[in-house]
């Protein structure tokens, strides 16, 4: 059932099911894999999946629980292409629509897509 009010609860459900999406997709999933393993269940993965429910939450909710730098990673990522952004934005996307209501779904895809341009302007892509 979709909800229709965001949650931290649901938010960090919501970082499990688009993660395990992207790992296993052709596009995105190496990126990933080449910082954090392909093993969710690791202190790797799961302190990822706490910092960005943090980040989302602080985005979204404006709690104050994320303090880093978003850009900062993204810049040393060798190979990053808009198409890895695009594909990063539909499995988004896709996985928003089967959390959320249209309402609360648009709240993510509008935020996603101004950080995704945000990103590709400061990667020069
Ligand atoms: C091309 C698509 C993307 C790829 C391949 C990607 C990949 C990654 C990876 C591998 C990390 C972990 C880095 C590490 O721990 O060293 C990371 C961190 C992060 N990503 Fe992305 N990312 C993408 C797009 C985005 C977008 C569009 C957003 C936001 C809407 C985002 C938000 C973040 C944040 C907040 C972090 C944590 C930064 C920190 O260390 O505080 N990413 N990303």
């Amino acid at each position: 059932m979709q909800d229709q009010t965001i949650t931290r609860k649901n938010i960090r459900s919501m970082m499990d099911r688009f993660y395990s999406q992207v790992l296993k997709d052709e596009i995105v999933a190496d990126f990933f894999i080449d910082k954090l393993g392909d093993e969710m269940i690791s202190d790797e993965w799961q302190g990822h999946l706490d910092l960005l429910s943090d980040f989302w939450a602080s985005t979204i909710l404006s709690e104050t629980s994320y303090k880093g730098q978003p850009v900062k990673p993204h810049i040393h990522m060798e190979g990053l292409q808009r198409v890895t952004f695009e594909r990063w934005l539909e499995l988004f996307f896709e996985t928003v629509d089967k959390y959320y209501t249209k309402e609360s779904a648009d709240i993510f895809k509008t935020r996603s897509q101004s950080i995704a341009n945000n990103f590709m302007r400061v990667l020069g892509i």
